[in-house]
């Protein structure tokens, strides 16, 4: 049993005396706004008019006629709601011995497929701050919607073609032409990236050059291909370190180029469908009868084809490859006109699986002054400010060490692992701190401000919670939660309980920041009744009671570790 099937149980007595389906009284139910008025409440409103009467005086009759049973002590009319009050024995069950459970906040398998397309950055270029972003919210969702039921396809959609690599060829060539031999590594490229930047600003000359070179890449020139393979392979290779420290994995890497030999058949089919219309040379797909002015360039007028047409190419791919009920494209706000334009233009493809594709888009991360120079970064690489992830990670991870040697808790010989977990995970939780829509400034003081709202905080009180464990010799499950009587205690059951709704809220909205929003909240819930030693000292004389505030402490432990992972954030032991 979860708190969810107690909704269930709560719309079903309702439903049972009112002509009203069960799911519509279990979508309208509300939290009370006072502890004291119960845990959860109908509203009556909306049934004012049919019934034509007042709203309390629907809410004092549905009471009445309620009996009370397990798993609620109380039906009572408040106003013009019904509020339940559960019963402490079942609240027990769904907040703590749900909570000390391996499958704590698992949904059972829901029959439905999700892809989700994220980081997917362009290479042969520098990664830029934008995939961090995507790349954190993506590597979320996918455990969002794998802990919630859904079958997950995580696919990595490269930027791995186009005239950049033409510029890549360029450096590459020039610096073997003077007697290098280049390496080809991300670093190198990363030089090769500049090298080229650099000298075409006074040779011009060069930017025909590299349209030349993708020319004969795209022609399929053995030689070229070649090298432009060894780009792309060491640029995997080094970003798939990059997404190993940060506990990412994908199951497909199917990049741009994989689109190269099936865009003539979607190009055919959108033919077939009367869509296609020349403008000024080039093919085009008209979409204003949909309430969108620009219309989708599917050819250019060189031939070339799209980055549209790529992903209209690769989402008839994955439809078919996974048969998907949704498809995510977690992309910066940026791209939204894009996205409006692709599934319009599968829509008018007559494709009725369009309507599961979905933009998650996201605001700007920009780096407050003192995090990489004197100056605010937003990563630009026109104007030079490249902002290395890696960098970013590893004044983080040292940052982190300093904090702990400080704090004095550091344990030597896990110090550098500790340091590792506490660093990154500081990045990642920022991340996570707002919206994803809204634009982010990240700053050292945030990320790693211990004492609240940040990743390290939770991270520490998970810490301190498994001590307390520890030290208390108490084997955990042993409790009974009906001894947990005061209001602070069924404050932080009541928390625990909607962990599993926090995680289908969050996985509904494509919102991991609502995890982490909850997380803060039950870490500031269970420290209240933590600092009130008086009433609530964990370890007490008498066993039955220290057992089971125990176990309440281990129902946060876990949950704090099980949502801490859902955010790709590690949960240490010590700290
Ligand atoms: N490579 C693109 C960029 O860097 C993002 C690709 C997102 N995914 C997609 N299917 N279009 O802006």
């Amino acid at each position: 049993m979860n708190l969810n099937d107690i909704y269930t149980a709560a719309a079903d007595l309702i439903a049972a005396k009112i002509d009203l389906p069960a799911d519509e009284i279990r979508a309208a139910l509300v939290r009370p706004p006072q502890p004291e008025m119960g845990d959860l409440g109908f509203p009556c409103f909306t049934l004012a008019k049919k019934l034509r009467a007042a709203p309390p005086k629907i809410a004092a009759d549905l009471a009445a006629q309620i009996s009370v049973a397990e798993p609620f002590i109380k039906i009572t009319a408040v106003g013009g709601y019904v509020n339940f009050t559960l019963s402490l024995a079942a609240l027990g069950e769904v907040a703590v011995a749900a909570a000390l459970a391996d499958d704590w906040g698992e949904f059972a398998d829901n029959g439905k497929t999700v892809v989700i397309d994220f980081s997917s950055p362009n290479i042969a270029k520098p990664l830029a701050v934008h995939h961090i972003r995507s790349t954190m919210l993506g590597a979320a969702l996918a455990r969002l919607y794998a802990i919630t039921g859904w079958r997950v396809v995580t696919i990595n959609h490269l930027g791995d073609w186009g005239t950049n690599f033409g510029q890549l060829m360029v450096a590459y060539t020039r610096a073997k032409n003077s007697g290098e031999t280049p390496a080809t590594d991300l670093d190198a490229q990363l030089k090769l990236y500049l090298e080229y930047h650099q000298a075409a600003e006074t040779n011009p000359a060069l930017e025909g050059e590299a349209r030349a070179w993708f020319k004969k890449l795209e022609d399929g020139d053995a030689e070229t291909v070649k090298m432009w393979k060894i780009f792309v392979d060491e640029s995997v290779k080094g970003l798939q370190k990059l997404y190993d420290r940060l506990n990412v994995k994908f199951d497909h890497y199917t990049g741009e180029s994989f689109f190269n030999d099936k865009m003539a058949a979607t190009q055919r089919r959108l033919q077939d469908a009367g869509l296609l219309v020349k403008s000024d040379g080039a093919l085009v797909v008209e979409l204003q009868d949909v309430g969108i002015d620009a219309p989708c360039l599917i050819q250019k007028t060189d031939g070339a084809t799209t980055y549209a047409t790529r992903d209209l190419a690769a989402a008839e791919y994955r439809h078919h490859e996974y048969n998907f009920d949704k498809c995510l494209y977690v992309v910066a706000n940026q791209q939204e006109l894009h996205f409006r334009q692709i599934f319009a233009v599968l829509k008018k493809m007559g494709y009725a699986w369009a309507d599961g594709g979905e933009h998650v888009k996201f605001g700007m991360l920009s780096f407050a002054a003192g995090v990489f120079g004197e100056e605010r970064a937003t990563g630009s690489t026109r104007k030079g400010q490249i902002i290395f992830l890696d960098a970013v990670l590893a004044r983080a991870v040292e940052k982190a060490r300093e904090i702990i040697g400080a704090n004095g808790r550091g344990d030597e010989g896990n110090a550098a692992i500790l340091a590792e977990q506490v660093g990154v995970g500081a990045v990642i939780f920022s991340e996570f701190m707002q919206r994803r829509q809204k634009d982010v400034i990240f700053s050292w003081d945030k990320a790693l401000n211990m004492q609240g709202d940040s990743g390290p905080y939770l991270q520490y009180t998970h810490a301190r919670l498994s001590s307390l464990i520890t030290k208390s010799g108490v084997v955990v499950g042993g409790g009974d939660a009906q001894l947990l009587t005061s209001a602070l205690s069924r404050a932080v059951l009541l928390m625990l309980a909607e962990f599993p709704r926090v995680l289908l809220g969050a996985t509904a909205e494509n919102e991991p920041s609502r995890v982490a929003e909850y997380l803060l909240e039950l870490c500031a819930v269970f420290n209240r009744l933590y600092a009130d030693k008086k009433e609530h000292q964990i370890i007490t004389d008498d066993a039955a009671l220290t057992a089971s505030r125990i176990d309440l402490v281990a129902a946060v432990r876990n949950t704090l570790r099980r949502g801490l992972a859902v955010l790709g954030i590690a949960a240490p032991e010590k700290m």
